[in-house]
């Protein structure tokens, strides 16, 4: 049986990977373990002598960074750096997460592994310096994916379904931006692909991972408030319209080139979300 640590676990993906994992899981929560703190999680991963580090902690907040990119940096960049420390001299093999953001999104057709990066944002700065210090390590996989979504912790699916709702009883539209192409990821299709990669034993490296197929963040309102049957109209907008902070790039679909397990389809996926959620509410 392995030994899992994983880090961030209050979040989403960290969340579903407490569901698929077998054997030990050591859960690091931000108040025991705060990864900007090398000593504590030098400790922490000595103790626990883990086979596989998944290391889902993240400064996520995209608009966020773009106001204190020094949090950011901290937490993604010199807090994976902490993580690399700690099991340099071990066998353990450190899966770290990055993102589409490190895309620039002018490509117009989906990235792959051997694709050139060119974050617009500093999240996706922030999130690339990460991929490097893990790539530095032996034993270090780097598994980038997109537009994350589950039936927990804060994502897009909760929104559209609260923001549908509202708007569905006022009998007013939502409007969603129309312009901004990705592909959508389940959280629980990525932890079980990752997971079934590191049985067949994948090797160390960069891989794409995330939800088949592609759509905008309109499109994809629109799949969730059709299947969770509520009558809102679901109206195009644009990102200049919606004037958010951090720029994004219009189109950072995610491919793979690579032999890595395949997710299914980002709607499959929308589908098992949204009927998690229904029952509650
Ligand atoms: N969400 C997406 O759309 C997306 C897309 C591509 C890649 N990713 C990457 O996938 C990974 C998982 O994302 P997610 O959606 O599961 O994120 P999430 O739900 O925001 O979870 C991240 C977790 O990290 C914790 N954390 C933040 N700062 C920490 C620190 N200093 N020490 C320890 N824990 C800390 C957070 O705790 P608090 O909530 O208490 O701050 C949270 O529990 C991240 O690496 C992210 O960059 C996400």
């Amino acid at each position: 049986m392995l030994r899992w640590f994983v880090t961030g676990s209050g979040g989403q993906l960290a969340t579903a990977f407490t569901r698929v994992l077998e054997g030990e899981v050591f859960l690091s929560r931000e108040d025991v373990l705060d990864i900007r703190d090398a000593e504590a999680v030098r400790a922490a991963v000595h103790a626990f002598a883990p086979d596989v580090l998944v290391h889902t902690a993240a400064y996520t907040d995209v608009d966020g960074a773009e106001a204190d990119p020094e949090t950011a940096e901290a937490i993604n960049v010199a807090g994976t750096r902490n993580l690399v420390s700690a099991v340099r001299g071990t066998h353990t093999t450190l899966v770290y997460f990055s993102s589409d953001y490190v895309f620039d999104g002018a490509k117009g057709s989906p990235y792959v592994e051997s694709d050139a990066t060119n974050p617009l944002s500093v999240y996706g700065r922030t999130k690339l310096a990460g991929e490097d210090e893990v790539l530095s390590w032996v034993h270090g996989i780097v598994v980038r994916t997109s537009w994350l979504f589950s039936d927990t912790g804060r994502n897009f699916v909760k929104t559209i379904l609260t923001a549908g709702r509202a708007k569905a009883a006022a009998g007013e539209p939502l409007t969603v931006v129309d312009d901004q192409v990705g592909s959508p990821t389940y959280a629980g299709h990525l932890a079980a692909a990752v997971d079934e990669a590191l049985k067949q034993g994948v090797a160390p490296g960069l891989y794409h991972m995330a939800g088949g197929g592609y759509c905008s963040w309109c499109e994809l309102a629109r799949e969730i408030v059709q299947l969770a049957g509520i009558d809102v109209e679901v109206l195009p907008t644009t990102t200049a319209e919606l004037g958010r902070p951090a720029p994004r790039p219009a189109f950072s679909a995610l491919a793979s080139e690579r032999p890595v397990p395949r997710l299914p389809h980002w709607a499959a996926g929308v589908a098992e979300a949204v009927d998690r959620l229904i029952p509650l509410g």
